[in-house]
């Protein structure tokens, strides 16, 4: 007996345009239907669902098999998965006009396939030819570059309900042609949908990059936008050894920040979570940024008081957010320099939040052994980042995000879990040890644990 009543796999394989394939004829949609068809039936907790590589018959797809029965279905649409799901899943009677039960036909396509694959292949090897993996890597500038300038244009806030590319061209006060190729590639990329000469958003779209929707994440999104300029000096500022500045760069403070709170507003109660709040009295957060993580302990608990320390030019927005989340009587806001100002003394807990990939090991060094002095006894030092495995080489985000570092500040790198070890050690502190939370940052703790 496995541990499902039922399992559906369903080929999700994605294959070059052109090329025949599951996706290509409607699978991800049907993917959607049946998830959202079992959820609201109520037999989620009986019914695995699975998505699955190519079965060699792709041009049939998109194709879907059940188990224990080990029926298959082919060319399922949207429309077959209420009767899929109610008659099938929930009453057990197969659905004859969409199963696929010639065993030997089945299985001369899914061996020619695969001998047409295998030859296709080895063609392109003996022809030198690139694998599509470091091609999509190589090119995968371009969407990119097509939905950053999307968002820095506004274009899907104007295409709004639907608009023409005159129109869309008209209020953006761009060339009509340019607009219009533009949002062709937005279409073929399934982020805008046409219909003769009009242009619409995707579901998607109008909810994630539309002014005024509740999980609108543009302004966050146009910090990236803005990284943009700084990766494309990375070949000058791997030569030279230093980020380059850009010239006339672009007031960024407020997307940087409304970018650090999207992400650090659902990691603050895990963080919580992770270190807990009893004894916790006086928190100091520095570099707090939107004041995510210091809002999160207020609310966690009312005996917390944290002082977060931020850049003059910030110290105004986190006001803002603070104020917002009501929690002005338990944090307070500093303006001020944390690689040259004293911290105070006292803290039961000092957090270093997306912090430390900023600075170079002596600054980490430095704060280290400021903050050490500024906790009180059993008091940890936080340090939340990415962490690189020991040889530096990975994970991809944080070796990644070591790169935008380089390009974006003076001595910035991310760091592995012995430097940052070593350094709370070096520092005086004990007990350091990795905390693990869901996603792509770790915290490393130290505790303060004899008097100085
Ligand atoms: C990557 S953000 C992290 C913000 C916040 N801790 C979070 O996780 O959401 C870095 C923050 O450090 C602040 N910062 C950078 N250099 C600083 C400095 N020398 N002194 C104080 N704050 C600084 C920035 O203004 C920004 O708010
Ligand atoms: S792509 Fe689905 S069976 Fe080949």
């Amino acid at each position: 007996m496995g541990p499902f009543r039922i399992h559906l796999f369903v080929c999700t394989q994605q294959k070059p345009e052109g090329v025949p394939s599951c996706p290509a004829n409607g699978s991800l949609a049907v993917l959607s239907a049946l998830d959202r068809e079992i959820q609201a039936r109520g037999i989620g907790n009986d019914v695995q669902l699975t998505t699955c590589g190519c079965m060699g018959l792709c041009d049939e797809g998109p194709v879907m098999v059940i188990y224990p029965e080990g029926v298959w279905y082919r060319r399922v649409q949207p429309s077959d998965i209420a009767e899929i799901v109610g008659q099938h899943l929930c009453d057990g009677k197969p659905v004859d006009r969409l199963i696929w039960n010639d065993a030997s036909a089945m299985k001369a396509m899914s061996v020619e396939h695969g001998e047409h694959f295998r030859q296709a292949m080895a063609a392109r090897d003996k022809a030198g030819m690139l694998p599509d993996r470091l091609n999509e890597m190589i090119r995968g500038f371009m969407p990119s570059r097509c939905i950053l300038t999307a968002l820095e244009l506004d274009i899907f806030t104007v295409v709004g309900d639907g608009a023409n590319v005159e129109q869309i061209a008209m209020q953006l006060h761009a060339n009509a042609r340019a607009v219009g190729i533009l949002l062709n590639a937005l279409v073929a990329l399934g982020l805008l949908s046409k219909s003769g000469n009009d242009y619409r958003n995707t579901p998607e779209s109008a909810r994630f990059f539309v002014q005024g929707s509740r999980d609108n994440h543009r302004d966050g999104l146009l910090h990236t936008a803005n990284i943009w300029h700084r990766w494309s000096t990375l070949t000058d500022a791997v030569s030279r050894g230093a980020r380059i500045p850009i010239a006339g760069a672009t007031e960024w403070t407020a997307n940087f920040i409304a970018a650090m709170q999207r992400n650090a507003r659902d990691r603050a109660p895990l963080v919580v979570k992770a270190l807990g709040t009893a004894g916790v009295r006086r928190i100091l957060d520095l570099g707090g940024g939107s004041g995510a993580y210091s809002i999160a302990f207020a609310k966690a608990s009312s005996d917390v008081r944290s002082e977060i320390l931020d850049l003059p030019e910030v110290v105004p927005l986190t006001s803002e957010y603070v104020s917002q989340a009501g929690v002005s009587a338990q944090v307070s806001i500093r303006a001020g320099d944390m690689l040259h100002d004293n911290f105070g003394s006292g803290y039961d807990i000092i957090m270093l939040n997306a912090i430390c990939h900023m600075f170079s090991e002596e600054q980490n060094l430095d704060i280290f052994r400021r903050a050490r002095q500024a906790l009180a006894q059993n008091g940890r030092l936080v340090v939340q980042d990415f962490i690189l495995n020991p040889d530096k080489a990975g994970p991809q985000h944080a070796a990644l995000f070591s790169v935008n570092m380089l390009v974006g500040t003076d001595a910035g790198a991310t760091y592995s879990e012995a430097e940052y070890t070593g350094w709370m050690k070096v520092a005086g502190l004990s007990e350091v040890r990795r905390i693990e939370l869901p996603g792509p940052s770790d915290l490393i703790v130290g505790r303060v644990k004899q008097s100085l």
